[in-house]
């Protein structure tokens, strides 16, 4: 690649949808869970790389709300996959510096999973470098009816009038309060869709889309997906001359 990336135009907040790991395996000849294996090696290499670019969120949908549908088998298996993940990866988090965050309705993950993910969550704090956000049990409509569920709970007790609803009322509200939302959506898989991922997020983020299944992303498709970031104009609503000027 030619073009190297602009230190002074990062995204502040990456955001990720890995998918293709099961097309991954099934190209291979293997079972999905070699995928998702392989999928965790990707991220464990995407993690770093944006340690290194100094990028403050990375954003990674590892399990949504729908997933709890698949086979019960790749369901404990997944779950298991993070479990031995999350254990083995936190030396590396904490050399890095990356402080682990999740969003999601975590009560619906096996105890063994969610006190893992707690565990390295308060372990790692404290750290001050990249904040690497897990969406697990996750889907955007789950989280804006609990947002919703949140507020009204408010009114009713008092604690708040309707007509202070505003959309930092909104944004307190969600699991993602006090992160930034994200700049860049990247999706692998040559899928063109959003699947409720941070649909209240991702207003103003920028999309891109690559063919390249998640097994395969690498750095220099991470870096395409950056550079490709800094060549948009974002706008926000304004016109092309209220921004550059
Ligand atoms: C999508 O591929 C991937 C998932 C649903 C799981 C992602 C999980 C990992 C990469 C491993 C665990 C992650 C961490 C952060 C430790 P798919 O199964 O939908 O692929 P397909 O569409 O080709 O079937």
């Amino acid at each position: 690649m030619n073009e190297i990336i602009n230190k002074e135009r990062m995204p502040r907040h990456v955001a990720i949808i890995m998918d293709g790991n099961g097309r991954w395996a099934k190209q291979h000849g293997m079972a999905r869970m070699f995928g998702h294996k392989s999928g965790v090696e990707t991220v464990h290499t995407i993690t770093e790389h944006a340690t290194r670019l100094g990028i403050e969120y990375l954003t990674l949908y590892a399990f949504s709300t729908e997933n709890w549908n698949r086979p019960k088998e790749e369901v404990d298996a997944l779950m298991s996959l993070l479990v031995d993940t999350i254990g083995k990866e936190t030396p590396t988090l904490m050399k890095n510096n990356v402080r682990l965050m999740t969003i999601g309705g975590l009560e619906r993950l096996p105890e063994k999973t969610r006190l893992r993910m707690e565990q390295c969550v308060n372990e790692t704090a404290g750290n001050t470098g990249l904040n690497l956000v897990l969406a697990l049990s996750y889907s955007s409509r789950w989280e804006l009816t609990r947002m919703t569920q949140i507020l009204a709970e408010r009114v009713k007790n008092g604690e708040l009038r309707v007509q202070d609803i505003t959309e930092e009322t909104i944004s307190d509200s969600l699991t993602t309060a006090g992160i930034p939302d994200p700049d860049l959506l990247i999706r692998t898989s040559g899928e063109l869709r959003i699947s409720n991922f941070l649909l209240w997020q991702l207003a103003y983020a920028e999309l891109y889309f690559t063919p390249c299944l998640w097994p395969d992303f690498t750095v220099e498709e991470f870096d395409r997906a950056i550079i490709d970031y800094q060549h948009r104009e974002r706008r926000f609503g304004k016109t092309s001359e209220q921004v550059t000027k």
